[in-house]
C-alpha cells in the first residue's frame, strides 16, 4: 500500500474511533490497518454504513492514480486524486480475481468497511453480450466450490474486518423481465441456485449483503413490481432467511438520479406505467413491495456516475453514457429511512462494454449514439471516460 499522509491520519483516526474499543491504550497505525482488534460482529438489522465508513480500496486506487498521472493539467491532475479517496466497490468478476480481492484487505482501518460486488454466475449477463462471465450455464459447481466458498474462506479469515457485498448485479432482475430471451431462461435455475447458495455460504458474522435490484426503470414498471419483489424474496427464503441480508443494491452502473423530480423519464409517452421516476422513489416503493414478500428492504444506491442527467435518449440505454459526471460520494445522510447510503458501486472509468462492433463481446447499446466512442472491453480502464466524468462531477472534485 502507499502510506500517505491523509493514510497515516486515518489510520490514526481508525484506531481512536475504532467501533471495537476494547483496548484502553492507542493502537500504533499498523496494528489498525489491520482490520479490528478483535472479531467484528454488524448487525444487519442496523444501517452498519453509520458505524463504518466505505473503504477506498487500493485496486480503484492505483487505477485512479495511473489515470491522473496521464493528465497533463495540473488542477485537473490534482482533482483526479482526490477520486482515488473516495471509498467504493471491488469487483470480484472472475475466479482469479478472488486473488485482487484477498491482496486488498491488507489495509482496511477498523471503521472502515469493506465493499465487494459477487459477480460470477453461471450464464452472466444473459440479456446482453458486453459482460458475459466465464462460467457457462452448467458450471454451477464451479461456481459454488471454486468461487463462492472461496471468498467466504477469505471473509472468515478476515473476521476482524467487515464486509459489505453486492450480490450478483442483474441477475434476478432479468429473470424477471427477460424470461423471453433464451439465454435467461437457460440461465434461470442456476441464477436461483446460486444466488442462493452465495446468500447462505457468505452470511457471515461481519458481512452485510445486499440483493442485486436494478434500477426505477427497470422493476419500478406498475407490472414488474410484484414479480420482482417476490423473485427476491422467493431466492432470500430458500436460503433460509439468512441474518445478514440488509436488503437491495439499485442502480448499480446505472445512471438514475437519486431524487429529481419530476424524474428524467417522467415525460415520456409510457411514464404513467412507471410510478419510479427516480431511484428514491423506487426504493420506497418497491421497498413496500418487498416488505410484504417478506424480505429485508433497506437499499444502497449507486451514486458513482449519476451526476449528471438528461443524457439518455431512452431509460434502457446502459452503456458507457457520454456526458456523464461523477455523483455523490459516500454518505448515510440520504433523507430516507429506507436508503443506508450512496456508495459508487461502479468503478468510474472503468467500462460497461466495447463499442468495436466486430468484437465478440460487442453490445448494440455500446454502439448507441449517446454511448462514448471508443469503449474497451467491459472492465478494461477508460482514460477519456475517466476525465470526462472527473469534469463533470456532481457535487464537483
Ligand atoms: C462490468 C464487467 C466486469 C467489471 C465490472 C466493473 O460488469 O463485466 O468485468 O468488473 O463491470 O467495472
Amino acid at each position: 500500500m502507499k502510506l500517505t499522509t491523509s493514510t497515516l491520519l486515518s489510520l490514526a483516526t481508525a484506531a481512536l474511533a475504532a467501533p471495537n474499543p476494547t483496548h484502553t491504550t492507542p493502537l500504533k497505525p499498523r496494528q489498525a490497518s489491520h482490520g479490528c482488534p478483535s472479531a467484528v460482529t454488524l448487525d444487519a438489522k442496523t444501517n452498519v454504513f453509520r458505524q463504518y465508513t466505505l473503504h477506498a480500496n487500493n485496486f480503484y486506487r492505483s487505477e485512479v492514480e495511473a489515470a491522473a498521472a496521464q493528465i497533463s493539467d495540473p488542477t485537473l491532475a490534482a482533482k483526479a486524486l482526490k477520486v482515488a479517496d473516495v471509498g467504493s466497490f471491488l469487483w470480484i468478476d472472475t475466479i482469479a480475481n478472488i486473488k485482487r480481492f484477498e491482496d486488498n484487505l491488507v489495509d482496511v482501518p477498523c471503521d472502515h468497511i469493506f465493499g465487494a460486488v459477487v459477480y460470477n454466475l453461471p450464464g452472466r449477463d444473459c440479456a446482453a453480450k458486453a459482460s458475459n462471465g466465464e462460467l457457462r450455464t452448467g458450471e454451477i459447481n464451479r461456481y459454488k466450490y471454486d468461487y463462492i466458498d472461496k471468498i467466504a474462506e477469505i471473509i472468515k479469515k478476515h473476521s476482524n474486518v467487515a464486509f459489505a457485498l453486492v450480490i450478483e448485479p442483474d441477475s434476478l432482475p432479468n429473470l424477471v423481465t427477460n424470461s423471453d430471451v433464451q439465454k435467461c431462461r437457460d440461465a434461470a435455475r442456476e441464477y436461483r441456485e446460486g444466488v442462493a447458495y452465495a446468500l447462505r455460504t457468505l452470511n457471515l458474522p461481519n458481512v452485510v449483503m445486499y440483493i442485486d435490484a436494478g434500477h426505477g426503470g427497470w422493476l419500478g414498471w406498475d407490472s414488474n413490481l410484484r414479480p420482482g419483489a417476490e423473485e427476491l424474496a422467493s431466492v432470500y427464503r430458500s436460503a433460509g432467511s439468512p441474518s445478514q441480508v440488509r436488503g437491495i443494491a439499485t442502480n448499480v452502473a446505472g445512471w438514475n438520479a437519486w431524487d429529481l423530480t419530476p424524474g428524467e423519464f417522467s415525460r415520456a409517452s409510457d411514464a404513467q406505467w412507471n410510478q419510479c421516476q427516480n431511484e428514491k422513489t423506487y426504493v420506497e416503493v418497491f421497498g413496500r413491495y418487498l416488505r410484504d414478500a417478506g424480505m429485508p428492504n433497506h437499499a444502497i444506491v449507486d451514486t458513482g456516475r449519476n451526476g449528471v442527467q438528461g443524457l439518455r435518449k431512452e431509460w434502457g440505454n446502459w452503456c458507457n453514457i457520454n456526458g456523464a459526471g461523477f455523483g455523490q460520494r459516500f454518505t448515510t445522510n440520504t433523507g430516507s429511512e429506507l436508503c443506508d447510503a450512496f456508495v459508487w458501486v461502479k468503478p468510474g472509468g472503468e467500462s460497461d462494454g466495447t463499442s468495436d462492433p466486430s468484437a465478440e463481446r460487442y453490445d448494440s447499446f455500446c454502439g448507441k449514439e449517446e454511448s462514448f466512442k471508443p469503449s474497451p472491453e467491459a472492465g478494461q480502464w477508460n482514460q477519456a471516460y475517466f476525465e470526462m466524468l472527473l469534469r463533470n462531477a456532481n457535487p464537483p472534485f
